[in-house]
């Protein structure tokens, strides 16, 4: 299929039409960026956070899963820097008003200039210089670039007046190390060990945008790993190589991704090395994922401001330290966006009279697929969907299942292709008879014919 042929048009167009996005609040006019999960892209995201869950947190002995609260004590920001540091270069047109992220307006203008770590001055010379003009209004009429912070803000309680504003949280991370200690008290964990946590986080984004790819509230999965400093190399390197096991497994294409190093001047105030996993999206290369090297920034910020003990003692050869910390971090309203941007497939096929016609298949790993199979009783007839019934609650308890009986038999194939199920089982007529249903698969559409006792394990060794 060809990229550039409106790939992200059709994905965002497919998402509302089936229920896997919508935007928020529409029947108000929306607000901007804002999106709701509909039924499918809720189960496409409770499958990839769970396939994360198992690939990081269960199937491993050194990583203890944790639900830090979205709400903290303001000092745990003012502490992790986020209240001084945790900010965007801010532009203003003064004329039409509108407001843009500095260096976004820059790279956007001018292909293959690096703006990463340029004072906000030079952010400023560079559009001046380069007579940039507002995207808005074609104006050459912009404010000072200033700093603005991308916390969220809210209060507590009746009254707002003197009350000190209380943060929603800008990153899960904050919610681990503040628990360092619970865990290690707890669990008995030793060094190496990583705490692992999934929620929302808020960014007060200058510029969101791009469909689900930068928004004001998002989903993000990430875990910090405890180590010794003079593992951290060793450490940074093995988590690259699991980051990219973890790409494969949800079936986010090889070949669309990158890995890119952050120049020194780029780091956040926090890390000492960060590499991102890019993915090129048809709107270019964007991160998808980081890896952080955060030193021992946090425990040590978070025990000088608390006054708490944040050291850990190893139990051989009483050593006393503070341990380092390797951070994967994976925004999981971005895997979404990457999973259906890899997924999505069209090609030409014969409709039953040999016309022919263009077949839109998601391609989902069956490990992510909102459905496993679909139910399709080929008619309306009583007897066959009492059957359908019965064949649903066979698989039920172990398959996330589809059940659809309106339409012919070929739209519904179709419509089942578009939303990625990788089975469609239909009961026909037949089947009242031999106790076997038609299964065809989504990829190669060739059908099987399957006895209803033996349909759990085909399915088994097929999603
Ligand atoms: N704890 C580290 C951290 O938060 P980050 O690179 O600022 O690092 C982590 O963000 C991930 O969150 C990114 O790699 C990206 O996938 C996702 N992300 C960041 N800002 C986002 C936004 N406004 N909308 C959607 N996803 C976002």
């Amino acid at each position: 299929m060809s990229e550039t042929n409106g790939l992200m048009e059709k994905v965002v167009s497919l998402c509302k039409r089936r229920g896997f996005v919508f935007p928020g609040s529409e029947i108000y006019g929306g607000l901007a960026n804002t999106w709701d999960l509909g039924p499918l892209g809720t189960e496409l995201k409770n499958n990839i956070f769970q396939a994360w869950w198992k690939f990081f947190v269960q199937s491993r002995k050194d990583m203890m899963g944790i639900d830090p609260a979205i709400l903290m004590n303001p000092k745990v920001w003012q502490a992790s820097g986020h209240v001084d540091c945790f900010n965007d270069a801010q532009i203003d047109c003064k004329d039409c008003k509108k407001r843009f992220r500095a260096d976004h307006l820059i790279e956007d203008a001018l292909k293959d200039v690096k703006v990463e770590g340029l004072s906000l001055e030079d952010l400023k010379k560079l559009i001046d210089e380069n007579n940039i003009r507002c995207p808005g209004c074609g104006a050459k009429n912009f404010t000072e670039v200033r700093k603005f912070n991308l916390l969220f803000q809210t209060s507590i309680g009746p009254t707002t007046a003197n009350s000190e504003p209380v943060y929603l949280r800008g990153e899960i991370a904050q919610g681990m190390f503040v628990n360092f200690k619970n865990i290690l008290n707890s669990s008995r964990k030793r060094v190496p060990f990583g705490i692992a946590a999934m929620g929302k986080a808020f960014r007060n984004e200058i510029t969101p945008g791009n469909f689900i790819f930068r928004t004001l509230e998002f989903e993000l999965m990430e875990f910090e790993y405890f180590i010794k400093e003079d593992q951290w190399e060793k450490q940074f390197d093995y988590w690259v190589k699991e980051m990219k096991k973890w790409l494969e497994l949800i079936g986010i294409r090889k070949e669309k991704t990158r890995v890119r190093e952050h120049t020194e001047d780029e780091l956040s105030h926090y890390s000492k090395r960060t590499i991102d996993i890019e993915y090129e999206t048809p709107f270019g290369w964007k991160e998808l994922y980081g890896l952080a090297y955060r030193t021992d920034f946090d425990l040590k910020k978070h025990q000088e401001a608390s006054g708490q003990d944040m050291s850990y003692l190893d139990p051989e050869t009483n050593e006393k330290f503070i341990p380092h910390v390797l951070e994967p971090t994976f925004g999981l309203s971005r895997t979404i966006l990457m999973v259906l941007l890899s997924a999505y497939d069209e090609e030409e096929v014969e409709d039953a009279k040999g016309n022919k016609e263009v077949r839109t298949v998601l391609r989902f790993k069956p490990n992510v697929a909102p459905y496993k199979a679909a139910i399709l009783p080929l008619m309306k007839k009583p007897e066959l969907l009492k059957k359908a019934d019965a064949v649903f609650d066979v698989l039920k308890d172990e398959f996330a299942l589809d059940f659809d009986i309106t339409g012919s038999i070929g739209k519904r194939y179709r419509r089942q292709d578009e939303i990625g199920t990788p089975f469609a089982i239909t009961v026909d007529f037949d089947t009242l008879e031999d106790q076997s249903v038609t299964v065809r698969d989504r990829d190669s559409m060739q059908q099987d014919r399957v006895k209803i006792a033996e349909l759990k394990d085909y399915l088994k060794n097929r999603v």
